[in-house]
């Protein structure tokens, strides 16, 4: 069959499959919209492997855009490695292994290779893919399909994670932050006001809120980090991702919440539209991950934005490609929105990443 054709019967599959979820039971939350629409075996759209990073795809990641990502983070690594005396690197939603592959060529030319490279990827197709790239690396690597159930040193790395992991949607109404649900008429989802959602109480005392002020709620990142995080006895877990501490996540600026789609590098705010067909994201808390982190047992050891962090790290020469590196560290690109933060295990040691810029104290 042809793949657009392909692409057409699977998306008309997963809206069958949504909207039979939502026939039964009226609506469903919008962490369940997403779960379907990104994560249902086979036809979602990551797990379908529809997904396609770069200029040419639906959205460009930092390892996309240029190997000066993976060169510049590859000496946090290695100063990682250093410290610990050894130890193996496990990536959590690796998309296509671009970053892997590069970070390895870096850690390679450092002569800090990790004992063992190992991906947690939920995409059977992306597992698939990034097995492909990796073909020819030096190291062991390996494919999990849950966190590690063996305690481990070394780093945890997860890139653009946090914000593909499903979240809930609220509302203000009345005072009260109120679910987002959604339900489907004529044949198309729509949002649908549900009841008081309690764990989004919390929120209340950063108000006050207008009403209508609209955000996300992640529940899922405090059980992901602290799995991932669970056999790690010494080490460091790198996140970097789109957000903003708190005060500013929840800035009246931001009253329609933080969602964002993309598919062919068109962004809108609508993941209610070409479900299977396009990305959908949620900026991160970082207050709220430093909160996870604490949780689990982990100490913040640092948070700056990518531009500070790769600054911090140290660029690799020769730059050859300029606008890459302006787009990766320009406040307009992704230098500013970007931000890093690390978590650490038993790590009582200064990191290179941070040396710049620290902003531990906006959280
Ligand atoms: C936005 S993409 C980022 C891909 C890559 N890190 C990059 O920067 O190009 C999100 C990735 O996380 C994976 N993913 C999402 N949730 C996951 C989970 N709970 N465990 C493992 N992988 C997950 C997706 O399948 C996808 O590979």
């Amino acid at each position: 069959m042809h793949r657009s054709t392909d692409n057409a019967t699977r998306c008309t599959r997963l809206r069958q499959r949504v909207g039979a979820e939502i026939d039964q039971a009226g609506s469903i939350s919008f962490a369940r919209f997403m779960e379907l629409a990104l994560y249902e075996p086979e036809c979602g759209y990551y797990t379908s492997g529809a997904v396609e990073f770069g200029t040419g795809g639906d959205f460009v990641t930092a390892p996309e855009l240029t190997p000066l990502f993976a060169g510049s983070l590859a000496r946090q690594c290695a100063e990682v490695l250093e410290y610990l005396g050894g130890g193996e690197i496990l990536e959590v939603g690796a998309g296509s292994g671009v970053l892997a592959r590069e970070l390895l060529g870096e850690l390679a030319r450092l002569d800090s290779l990790p004992l063992r490279y190992r991906i947690l990827e939920r995409s059977p197709a992306l597992r698939a893919r990034q097995a492909a790239t990796l073909r020819q690396v030096e190291v062991p690597t390996e494919w999990l399909q849950a966190a590690p159930d063996q305690p481990f040193t070394g780093l945890i790395l997860a890139n653009e994670l946090f914000d593909a992991l499903p979240c809930h949607r609220v509302r203000m109404r009345s005072e009260h932050f109120c679910e987002l649900r959604v339900g489907s008429e004529a044949g198309h989802f729509r949002w649908q006001a549900g009841a008081v959602f309690a764990p989004a109480a919390e929120l209340l005392r950063w108000g006050p809120f207008t009403d209508g002020y609209t955000t996300e709620l992640n529940l899922q990142m405090q059980p992901c980090l602290q799995a991932l995080s669970a056999q790690l006895q010494r080490g460091l877990v790198l996140c970097l991702d789109y957000g903003y501490p708190r005060a500013e996540y929840l800035h009246p600026e931001r009253s329609m919440g933080t969602l964002l789609c993309h598919h062919s590098h068109t962004a809108t705010a609508d993941p209610l539209i070409r479900v299977g067909e396009q990305d959908i994201s949620a900026s991160v808390d970082f207050t709220r991950l430093a909160e996870a982190g604490e949780q689990a047992g982990l100490e913040l050891c640092g948070y700056a934005s990518q531009a500070g962090f790769l600054l911090g790290c140290g660029i690799p020469e020769p730059v050859a490609d300029r606008a890459a590196l302006r787009q990766l560290l320009l406040p307009g690109g992704m230098g500013e929105r970007f931000q890093v933060m690390a978590l650490g295990r038993d790590m009582d040691r200064a990191l290179c990443g941070f040396s710049r810029q620290d902003y531990r104290w906006r959280l």
